[in-house]
């Protein structure tokens, strides 16, 4: 579908690679479409037995697209392709675990949110600088993040936007460890191994009684997604990315 998304089967583990290093892993239609069918697809066959998302080096992603925004901002619909990446992410049925190294803004974040192990490298702050650009978290952050951090972590990331080291995320809760850059995928796939030999059926329902129900997660992502294309539409927005666009000139 997109050379941007490259998919590989390694045994019992499905990995989702995000790959367009030339603009830091930034996420167009077309990819997240690329990963909401891969999510499906690994969930669908029962060879698989765990996800792992990654990026590249230095980029796990810098978020949505900016010219996807812009376009929403002049009056596209924006179509249906992040809405239905965070669906499939927040009902995804079986364990994911991602590797995050460096850039981490936006959906590079709330990603992580719905996995079940991030690991981060020392290098890696992730960020969501949401209000900055006049617009509203999204991907179910509003609802994960105060439930996962506590309000007031919550809003320093999601109101504040500032920006989480690779350590306050650790201690925050947000995720699971830290680990050196040339160490990460060989730890991302350890673990993936680990959960990969559990049995399914009992990992599936431990899984399932701690995720707790996912309809009030998936309202939310739709909510925020109201919102979210409201405020693209905002001036407040219009001048942010704006700003972002002719930031070089
Ligand atoms: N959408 C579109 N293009 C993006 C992008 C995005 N979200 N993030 C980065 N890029 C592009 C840049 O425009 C640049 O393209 P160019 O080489 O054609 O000019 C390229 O990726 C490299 O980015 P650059 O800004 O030069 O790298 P950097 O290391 O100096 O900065 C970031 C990296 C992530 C800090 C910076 O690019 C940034 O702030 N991006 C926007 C992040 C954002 O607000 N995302 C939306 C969150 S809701």
């Amino acid at each position: 579908m997109t050379e941007h998304i490259v998919v590989e089967t390694k045994g019992a583990v499905q990995a989702i690679r995000m790959n367009r290093p030339d603009k830091k892993n930034a996420l167009t239609r077309a990819m997240y479409a690329a990963m909401a069918a891969a999510l499906a697809a690994g969930d669908a066959n029962p060879e698989t037995r765990a996800h792992v998302i990654l990026g590249v080096p230095g980029a796990f992603s810098a978020g949505n697209d900016i010219a996807d925004f812009m376009a929403v901002a002049m009056g596209g619909d924006g179509g249906t392709e992040v809405f239905d990446f965070l669906v499939a992410l927040a009902t995804c049925a079986k364990p994911i675990v991602s590797g995050v190294d460096g850039i981490a803004v936006g959906i590079g974040t709330t990603i992580n949110l719905h996995c079940d192990l991030t690991f981060a490298t020392p290098r890696t702050v992730f960020r969501t600088p949401f209000v900055d650009l006049g617009i509203v978290p999204e991907a179910g952050s509003s609802l994960i993040a105060p439930a996962l951090l506590g309000t007031q972590r919550a809003f320093a990331l999601l109101g504040l936007g500032e920006g989480f080291s690779a350590d306050r995320a650790k201690s925050a809760g947000l995720i699971y460890d830290v680990v050196d850059e040339d160490d990460l995928e060989e730890q991302v796939f350890a673990a993936a191994g680990r959960i990969a030999a559990k049995p399914p059926e009992a990992l599936r329902l431990a899984r399932e009684l701690m995720r707790g129900p996912r309809e009030p997660i998936v309202e939310r992502i739709r909510e925020e997604g109201r919102l979210f294309r409201e405020r693209l539409r905002s001036d407040e927005a219009k001048a942010a990315l704006m700003a972002f666009v002719n930031r070089k000139k």
